[in-house]
């Protein structure tokens, strides 16, 4: 027997049982997935150039194909989760990371690590968009929440491994193994995947009543609650998504469309992957040697990952914009010290120790703030029957900007020097505090059929919240 209660309008909730858990943790291993492709490349490239003999470009090309393929894949992903359903769409990502991660283990010339990286980056794309969208799906309500932020944490995880694994591999200047041995969690994650139900409301859009019907005997424990979920799917696909002829003929739903896609422009140009695919070669710019500068990259990992909680902990008690200011600000000042001190040159060992710690207060900047609220705040504005168009544009514009932040950096290093690269980005920053100011609406505690009202009846999109 479970354990069920009923509230004020007789909606019945139950307690989650295992099997629902471990499908959500399958699911959300897809973000350890997302972490370790971020993460790979940046111990790797150093070997790369060395063994490849080339550019500084040709290095910004192997570190941002893969973001080229995210996109793709997460332009791809949208019929491809509705054609093949979730779990398939899983299965391929999951195939094409194993793949991808061997290719590029194998590679022998440059142009080779260039489309292996491409594969992956569709793996990404793919399993980007199907992951939270499966997990909010299989999810009970009591735990869906905190299943999307551990969804964030597994991001951070990922690239947290990636970068601890790369450190190991350095000391053998072994840049094949740091691409290649990723693909082992890829297999364990396909053999999970393998084993993982199709979505219950996946199937009913499918015309699959029965299976979704048997599916959630397999998820739920109490029939009163199983007939209570297939109620509300089949009520809820009574709105069908029309994304593209909405966005054509609703002006207000190009609002938040264009809002979406600001978002995520934000939340790239913050920074923050600079560091995640460049951060050895920061170091060295620093002065450290490649020891220090892998050890303090995997720094950077566990501080990324630590920081997450503080967003996890006060997204629903600050709300989302004092959370967002005070990120902003803690990220314009980490990274305008540390442009500073690298502008500077020659610097002391206490001065360096000093834009280490300076580097790290960035990353925890950016890691309880835009790093999960972002994501948050894109699914949050969107209309229903726009959700998935809303959403697959700005997951789009997310690898887009991701990609022009990854293939300049080097070159803007080289061009402008570290000083005033890194001070154009606390600058940004700090034009993001008043867009974040201008813009974005306060969405903590305030249902997403308000929102919606509110977004239709031409509202200005900072108040979409009250
Ligand atoms: C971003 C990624 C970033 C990661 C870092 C995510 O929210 O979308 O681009 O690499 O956070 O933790």
């Amino acid at each position: 027997m479970s354990n069920t209660t009923t509230n004020a309008d007789g909606h019945v909730t139950e307690k989650a049982q295992p099997k629902a858990i471990f499908a959500c943790l399958m699911a959300a291993l897809a973000g350890l997935m997302f972490g370790l492709d971020i993460g790979v490349i940046s111990g790797a490239t150093k070997f790369i150039q060395q063994e490849f003999q080339i550019s500084d470009q040709v290095i910004e090309w192997i570190v941002s194909s893969m973001m080229a393929g995210a996109a793709l894949g997460a332009l791809g992903a949208g019929s491809l989760s509705a054609k093949l359903g979730r779990k398939k769409s899983l299965m391929l990502g999951a195939i094409l990371f194993v793949i991808g991660s061997i290719l590029c283990g194998l590679a022998t010339s440059p142009t080779m690590l260039i489309f292996a990286r491409f594969l992956l980056g569709l793996a990404i794309g793919i399993a980007s968009f199907t992951a939270p969208l499966y997990l909010a799906e299989v999810a009970p309500e009591n735990i869906r929440g905190s299943m999307i932020s551990l969804y964030q944490l597994m991001i951070t995880a990922g690239i947290l491994l990636a970068f601890l694994s790369n450190t190991a591999f350095s000391y053998y200047e072994a840049w094949r193994w740091m691409l290649g041995i990723i693909a082992i969690p890829g297999v364990l994650f396909l053999i999970g995947v393998f084993a993982l139900p199709d979505s219950p409301r996946w199937l009913i859009m499918a015309g699959r009543r029965e299976e979704a019907i048997k599916v959630l005997h397999r998820l739920r424990g109490d029939e009163k609650v199983i007939q209570q979920e297939v109620a509300e799917i089949e009520e809820q696909l009574k709105v069908p998504q029309k994304g593209w002829s909405l966005f054509k003929e609703n002006a207000n739903f190009r609002r938040s469309v264009g809002l979406g896609v600001l978002l995520q422009v934000v939340q790239q140009f913050t920074g923050m992957n600079v560091v995640m695919y460049y951060a050895p070669r920061i170091f060295e710019g620093m002065g450290y040697d490649t020891a220090a500068q892998m050890w303090f990259t995997a720094a950077v990992g566990l501080t990324n990952v630590l920081a997450t909680f503080i967003a996890i902990f006060l997204v629903d008690k600050w709300g989302r914009k004092p959370i967002l200011y005070t990120g902003f600000v803690v990220m314009a000042v980490g990274l305008g010290v540390v442009g500073t001190m690298l502008g500077m040159g020659n610097l002391s060992h206490g001065q360096q120790t000093f834009t280490v710690v300076m580097l790290l207060i960035f990353i925890v900047g950016f890691a309880m703030s835009a790093g999960p609220l972002i994501w948050t705040l894109c699914s949050e504005v969107q209309p229903l029957k726009g959700r998935d168009f809303g959403i697959g544009c700005s997951t789009f514009t997310n690898w887009i900007a991701n990609m022009i932040v990854g293939a300049t950096f080097l070159t803007m290093l080289g061009t402008l020097g570290q000083g005033t690269t890194f001070w154009i980005y606390a600058g940004l920053n700090v034009v993001f505090i008043f867009l974040v100011f201008l813009l974005v609406p306060e969405t903590k505690g305030v249902t997403l059929e308000r929102i919606e009202r509110n977004l239709m009846q031409g509202k200005r999109l900072r108040d979409l919240g009250q």
